[in-house]
């Protein structure tokens, strides 16, 4: 078995961390250990199960606090869903030109087992039927505020919100979650409750939850007024004006290689190519092309979620909010850059270069991707 490190960007706090290429791949469901970690903050102790609760408040008639007890008498639901951060691939945009933000590879995305209530059961609880997109008060919106701090708040708690309507769709399957993968959540990712939010971006799946409230206007706090919003490569530090953006929700098409470095040095000959591919929204992959000629020509490779399964994208068959992998072997004569690009059930495609989709905060970095090979000596 081959042992991998998770890399820790730093080693003070916040901590950050994802694991190497091959490590993500190395399994369909991510081990929490090769799980990537982000956070704003120091991460939270809860250490008194009993005594904690989540207070569920704001434009409801009864508002209630809800102990674990509560959230465990619910339906328990086990869904499989990829999360992502929006700042994926951040450090080959910054070589573009300048991004602010913590510098990712391609591995700040993972794929978990997530298991807990749905949120629109808990609301339910509050009196909130299923989709209602507005309550009778003119709640449209459901904040999540957090137990963890951090400095871009004012030393005030991390949160985001999503639509009332989106919160209360059995079908979108928030999950308001206990455990990651069978077992009970660890602390980097959010124990005991975190909400998970399948195919948007990770920073709206809030750990360590601590409130719920039922609002008007989308959460007014920093990570979703002044943060993870999808500029125009022409908006820089003095002209910018955050209102003029929604926050990101879904995350677009993605993929990325993972079965080699950039640069990769391999003998003359077959090389396996492998990686993940995934779109937001609950859109499955319709295709992965791969190209050897730097994107001149290219084939289809095969695609599959669980080993042995086929994968038919939209299909009962396949978990609707999970990354799927893909595969082809190529024969490698000489130097050269591979590529790859997935396209989704909505026949969205990667964009093929990052200059068209640069953005001063570096996010959401989906061009095709690409890895230096090179023919020579290798100890691979
Ligand atoms: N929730 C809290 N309370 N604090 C945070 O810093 N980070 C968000 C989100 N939820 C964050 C949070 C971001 S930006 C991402 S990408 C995901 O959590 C990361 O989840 P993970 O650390 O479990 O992988």
């Amino acid at each position: 078995m081959t042992c991998y490190d998770i890399t820790p960007f730093l080693l003070q706090e916040p901590f950050n961390a994802e694991p190497p290429r091959p490590a993500l791949i190395s399994s369909y469901v991510t081990p929490v250990d090769f799980f990537y970690k982000r956070n704003h903050g120091p991460i939270p102790i809860v250490d008194d199960l009993e005594r904690y609760s989540v207070s569920i408040t704001g434009l409801i008639d009864n508002p209630k606090q809800l102990f674990m007890k509560h959230i465990w008498n619910l339906p328990k639901y086990n869904v499989t869903a990829t999360l992502q951060c929006a700042g994926n691939r951040r450090t080959a945009m910054s070589k573009t030109k300048t991004v602010k933000g913590v510098g990712w590879d391609v591995a700040a995305i993972g794929n978990a087992v997530w298991g807990g209530a749905k949120l629109a059961d808990v609301l339910e609880l509050v009196g909130i039927p299923k989709l209602t997109s507005v309550t009778a008060s003119g709640g449209k919106h459901v904040e999540f505020v957090s137990i963890d701090k951090c400095k871009e708040e004012n030393g005030g708690p991390y949160k985001a919100s999503i639509p009332l309507s989106q919160a209360t769709n059995p079908v979108a399957d928030v999950l308001v979650a206990y455990e990651m993968n069978g077992k009970p959540l660890n602390r980097d990712h959010g124990y005991p409750l975190r909400v998970v939010v399948p195919g948007v971006i990770g920073a709206r799946s809030v750990k360590w939850l601590d409130s719920i409230n039922i609002i008007t206007e989308e959460c007014q706090g920093f990570f979703m007024q002044k943060d993870y919003k999808m500029f125009p490569p022409s908006v820089n530090w003095e002209n910018i004006n955050w209102s003029t953006r929604r926050p990101q929700m879904d995350f677009p098409v993605q993929c990325a290689i993972c079965s080699l470095e950039d640069v990769t040095i391999v003998n003359p000959g077959k090389i396996t190519i492998k990686g993940y591919a995934v779109s937001g929204g609950g859109r499955g992959i319709e295709r992965v092309d791969l190209s050897i000629d730097g994107g001149k020509t290219w084939v289809e490779a095969t695609r599959y979620q669980n080993a042995g399964i086929p994968y038919i994208a939209d299909d009962m068959s396949s978990d609707k909010w999970a990354w799927v992998f893909f595969e082809a072997n190529a024969d490698i004569p000489k130097s050269t850059e591979i590529v790859a690009k997935a396209v989704d059930i909505a026949a969205n495609v990667q964009p093929e270069n990052v200059e068209s989709i640069w953005n001063l905060r570096g996010i959401l970095n989906t061009s095709w991707h690409r890895v230096q090979v090179r023919v020579g000596r290798s100890n691979m």
